[in-house]
């Protein structure tokens, strides 16, 4: 697929089939998150792939629709701000590089046939505690992972001349 078409046609799914993901698939998905580009390089993230149905319901307490913790995987992104890249001005860049691998991996799923759908409005202490995150693992994004069982539609974005300043 081509990247464009993967970046037009991802949305945020809400419905999920039981449908397991296969292991190449999620390989590749995991890989896209690998490549990104962090600051400095210092690749300040870990990626928790839960599969167990006990640890999903878990984290279920953090976050409370079905859809979310009933598919077939859930993906916590935690940023590790101590071996982040640090500006002069001391601003942390952890949570952007989290960020970024994150995205790719939204878009490689996709491009697989799966999907997604960013979730930051948990608790964050009830995903510590379902997952014993050890200090320094700051859980910052999560997604089900699984095959779609709906096609939502495109959601609105502004336009261009409201985002883009040229000077
Ligand atoms: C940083 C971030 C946090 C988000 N948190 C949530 C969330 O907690 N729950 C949810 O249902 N969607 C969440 N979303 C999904 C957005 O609502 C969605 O991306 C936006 O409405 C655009 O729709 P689209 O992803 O289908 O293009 C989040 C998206 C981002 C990027």
């Amino acid at each position: 697929m081509e990247l464009s078409q993967a970046i037009a046609g991802r949305r945020s799914v809400r419905k999920y089939r039981s449908t397991a993901v296969p292991p190449e698939k999620l390989a590749r998905v995991l890989e896209a998150a690998r490549l990104a580009p962090t600051a400095a390089n210092r690749q300040p993230w870990k990626l928790y792939v839960v599969r167990d149905a006990a640890l999903k319901r878990a984290i279920g307490v953090a976050y409370k629709n079905p859809w979310f913790y009933e598919a077939p995987l859930v993906l916590v992104m935690c940023a590790l701000p101590d071996s982040a890249w640090t500006r002069v001005d001391g601003r942390n860049y952890a949570d952007i590089d989290a960020a970024i691998a994150f995205d790719h991996l939204t878009l490689a799923a996709y491009a697989e046939g799966l999907a997604t759908c960013w979730i930051c409005a948990f608790n964050a202490q009830a995903v510590k505690d379902a997952l014993k995150l050890p200090p320094g693992e700051v859980p910052l994004a999560m997604t089900p992972l699984g095959a779609p069982a709906e096609d939502p539609a495109p959601t609105p974005r502004k336009p261009l001349e409201d985002l883009v300043v040229y000077r």
